[in-house]
C-alpha cells in the first residue's frame, strides 16, 4: 500500500478529490494532510475525511530552513511513499527534493512547459491560446519543471475571463490528479492525457 502525504496552502479542492479516490481497491492511502497555513480551509475537510491534518505554520519559522526541518518532522512519523502536492504555496528547497527524489508530485494549472508560475489563466488569455489545462509532474529544484506525469486540456471560451477559465482547469485537474496518482501507486510512470 502506497502511503500517500498531501501538502496544501489553501482550500485544497483537489486534496478532496485525491482522498476521496484512495478507497476500496486502490493501491494508496492518504496518511497525512500539512499545510503551511494554520488557517487553511482544507485542514478542516481533510479532518472530516478521516485523514490527519496539521499545519507546520511557515509565519512561525524564521526562514525555509527552519521551516522544512519543521516539515519533515511531521512528515516522519507518517512515513510517506509519496508527498503529493495540492495547491501548496511554498517553493521547496533543492535539499528537500533530493531527500524526497522521485517521491514529490504536483499539479500545475497550466500546460506546461507553458507558463511555470503564478497567474497561468491570466496569461494563456493574454496569449490569445486556444487551449488551457493543467499538468501533473514530478517536483525537481526546478519549478514547475519536472518530468512531466499527466496534462489535462480544456478549451478556451470566447468571453472567457481568468475565473472563468480557471474554473473549467480546476475541474480538469480535479479528474487528472487521481488518474495520475493512481497510475503512481500502480507502479506505472507513462504519461497520462486526458
Ligand atoms: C490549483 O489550481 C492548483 O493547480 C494550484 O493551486 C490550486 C489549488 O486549488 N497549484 P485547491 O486548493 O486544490 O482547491
Amino acid at each position: 500500500m502506497m502511503r500517500v502525504a498531501i501538502l496544501i496552502s489553501g482550500s485544497g479542492s483537489n486534496m478532496v478529490r485525491l482522498i476521496e479516490s484512495m478507497t476500496g481497491a486502490h493501491p494508496a492511502r492518504p496518511v497525512l494532510v500539512l499545510s503551511d497555513r494554520p488557517g487553511a480551509g482544507g485542514l478542516a475537510r481533510a479532518a472530516a475525511l478521516g485523514v490527519r491534518a496539521e499545519a507546520v505554520d511557515r509565519a512561525a519559522f524564521a526562514d525555509r530552513a527552519a521551516f522544512e526541518a519543521a516539515l519533515e518532522a511531521a512528515l516522519a512519523p507518517a512515513a510517506p511513499d509519496l508527498i503529493a502536492l495540492a495547491g501548496f504555496m511554498r517553493i521547496l528547497s533543492a535539499g528537500f527534493v533530493a531527500r524526497h527524489a522521485g517521491r514529490i508530485v504536483n499539479i500545475h494549472p497550466s500546460l506546461l512547459p507553458a507558463y511555470p508560475g503564478l497567474a497561468t489563466h491570466a496569461r494563456a488569455l493574454a496569449a490569445g491560446d486556444a487551449w488551457a489545462g493543467c499538468t501533473v509532474h514530478e517536483v525537481t529544484a526546478d519549478l514547475d519543471a519536472g518530468p512531466i506525469l499527466g496534462q489535462g486540456r480544456v478549451p478556451v471560451m470566447p468571453g472567457d475571463t481568468a475565473e472563468s477559465l480557471g474554473a473549467r482547469v480546476l475541474a480538469m485537474e480535479h479528474r487528472l490528479y487521481p488518474a495520475v496518482l493512481r497510475r503512481l501507486a500502480e507502479g506505472e510512470r507513462g504519461r497520462i492525457d486526458l
